[in-house]
């Protein structure tokens, strides 16, 4: 939610701004704006509603000159509509002084009360030109900059990543975090700040992770870190894994499609160093049994997309950990008296690692002195500093708001993080068909991705039209089916619903009329012949009463062949896999539908991809 990037150095920082903000226009589409200071200390700014491109025609038809500091920001709208006057950067001390921030202060309404008292007057809706006003009149009180914006956020409450500079000071951007994300960029005689390394990764991959109320000052040649007391602390070093090309499109025609594609590698890269010997053993755990062995229970919680993996690693994590796992999804957790301890694992899911709701169930968790380990996709993110363990998914960097290859790299850690349990504690003596399925996984993704494309395309554009679909799944199949709904609802605007295909005579079934659309998500006959003909005699239910059945199944089942009126068709696999597999069709329906009713795939309506508020 929000982009953020600041920039101090000896190169004119509109368009390092500007290609920043395009790298971080994922978390949030609906204005941006950016501010540069030059050398005799003019502040210029400009900002506009819409996505980045009516700020750059309009940089284009009047550019704002050659000033090395500067600050940009791309908006996900929380208080106050999308509009010129609400995007950021907000100015105060007689537009002397720009802010931008991410994130929601809480009181902001009591310290627009106080300013308004004294007879401060605000152009905008937002809470961050409140927190502007403050930094103004903080400044014109101690002529400090970097003493008034501690004393600042010092009074702000809620979450908030602030960055801020002044005309007075050319070369120094002043930046500060609370639960919501910023990392330094370190380059050669100059330095930037960013709501992720996507910000600055096309000019360098050295980076330093900010810890939660730290305060940074960038100049040119110099980096300082302080918590908000002013104390000096030490910022984590990381280099950053990937380089700019991962980021871009590279000649696909969305951000998604290519994601899509890079499946099999995702998948490949998450599993690579991970076994050891034909054992699953992921070297980030070493020393850690402790955590595996000492617990009776395990909570995995995400949101969205990474809460149905989490599902799928219920069902491998018990199965091969024999631990009881539940699924909760974060923003529910905390609301309520969770009976956690020390017994307790809490396993969070994220592939930002920022999304406030997770983050937030994982303090929760720790504070309640249960054990905490998270699977992420993204280093030096919040959620994983705030865990004792990580597992990193390796799926590189992800740009299209809706999840695909971060999806199936989570199950895959999910699969490897319940084999490396099964093996701590001794529930698993043998793991080897399972090491032999996950290390084909990749494979078997790359065939459904080139034998069913085109065949699911052509189904997607034949259903253009369509107003509704259903999603049907069992076991396994049943977290698909919820993805599957999420995935054509978020990019495609269709209504979609997954169901257990068990609950269906609970009610659901009453939705089916002649002509509606239910793919359903067929377990293999091989794991369990009696799961697979209970799923069979739901398609005969739902079939008997009209409905259009495309069936996602294994190759060589025969069974669902009279009951189906389209079959997609997924290699062989054992049955914690298939979830991986039978994803991946359901990923190009949404894409594809989305594609013909015209619509936009990476940058669906009203969504952000990083969701940094609660
Ligand atoms: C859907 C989607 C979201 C995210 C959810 C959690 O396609 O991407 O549902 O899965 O917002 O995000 P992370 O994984 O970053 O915590």
């Amino acid at each position: 939610m929000c982009g953020i990037v600041g920039y101090v150095g000896p190169r004119p920082s509109q368009d390092i701004l500007l290609a920043g903000l395009a790298r971080l226009e994922y978390r949030g589409y609906d204005s941006a704006g950016i501010a540069v200071i030059d050398e005799s200390g003019e502040l210029g700014m400009r900002k506009k509603a819409g996505k980045l491109k009516e700020l750059r025609d309009s940089l284009a038809t009047a550019a704002l000159g050659d000033g090395t500091t500067g600050i940009g920001h791309t908006r996900w709208a929380t208080h106050g509509g999308p509009t010129d006057v609400n995007a950021h950067p907000h100015l105060a001390d007689d537009d002397r002084l720009a802010v931008i921030h991410n994130g929601i202060i809480e009181n902001f309404a009591a310290l627009r009360d106080e300013l308004a008292a004294e007879g401060v007057t605000f152009r905008s809706e937002t809470d961050t030109e409140v927190a502007a006003a403050l930094l103004g009149r903080e400044y014109r009180r101690t002529g400090d900059l970097q003493q008034a914006f501690r004393d600042v956020v010092n009074r702000l409450e809620g979450a908030f990543t602030l960055l801020a500079m002044h005309k007075d000071h050319p070369g120094l951007v002043v930046g500060a975090r609370r639960n919501s994300p910023l990392v330094i960029g370190l380059g050669e005689g100059e330095n930037f700040l960013g709501s992720d390394v996507a910000a600055f990764v096309e000019h360098t991959r050295k980076a330093l992770a900010i810890g939660q109320d730290q305060i940074v000052a960038i100049t040119p040649s110099e980096v300082t870190v302080t918590d908000f007391d002013g104390n000096p602390v030490e910022a984590a070093p990381f280099d950053v894994s990937w380089d700019a090309a991962a980021a871009e499109k590279g000649g696909w025609s969305s951000f998604m499609a290519k994601e899509v594609a890079e499946q099999p590698e995702a998948v490949g890269n998450t599993i690579r160093g991970r076994i050891k010997d034909g054992q699953v053993v992921i070297p980030e755990l070493d020393g850690m049994d402790e955590l595996f062995t000492g617990i009776r229970r395990v909570i995995i919680t995400a949101c969205g997309t990474a809460s149905y993996a989490a599902l799928v690693g219920k069902y491998a994590i018990e199965q091969w950990a024999r631990v009881p796992v539940d699924v909760e999804l974060a923003h529910e957790f905390r609301y309520r008296d969770p009976v956690i301890g020390d017994d307790t694992l809490v396993v969070s899911i994220s592939q930002s690692g920022e999304t406030m709701d997770t983050l937030m169930a994982v303090k929760y968790a720790r504070e309640r002195g249960a054990r905490t380990l998270s699977i992420c996709n993204t280093q030096g993110a919040t959620i994983p500093r705030e865990s004792d363990a990580v597992v990193y998914t390796h799926a590189g960097p992800e740009v299209a708001v809706a999840s695909t290859k971060a999806f199936s790299a989570q199950i895959t850690a999910l699969l490897l993080l319940g084999l490396h349990m099964g093996r701590v504690r001794a529930t698993l003596s043998d793991a080897s068909a399972e090491v032999a399925e996950l290390a084909a996984l990749p494979e078997k993704i790359a065939t459904v991705l080139s034998e069913e494309h085109d065949h699911v395309e052509q189904l997607a554009h034949w259903m253009a039209d369509t107003r509704s679909v259903l999603f049907l799944g069992r076991h396994v199949g049943f977290p698909i089916a919820l993805e599957g709904a999420l995935k054509l609802k978020e990019i495609s605007y269709i209504h979609a619903e997954g169901f257990a295909a068990g609950e269906l005579k609970h009610g659901p079934i009453a939705l089916i009329e002649p002509g509606q659309p239910v793919f359903v998500i067929v377990p293999s006959p091989r794991h369990s012949a009696l799961i697979h003909s209970k799923v069979v005699s739901n398609i005969q239910e739902i079939r008997a009463r009209g409905a259009r059945v495309i069936v996602v199944a294994e190759e060589g089942d025969a069974a669902v062949l009279p009951y189906a009126d389209e079959v997609i068709r997924i290699p062989l696999a054992g049955a914690m896999f298939e979830p991986v597999l039978a994803v991946v069709p359901l990923q190009i329906f949404a894409m594809a539908l989305a594609t013909a009713k015209g619509l936009d795939v990476d940058q669906p309506r009203n969504l952000a991809k990083s969701v940094t508020v609660e």
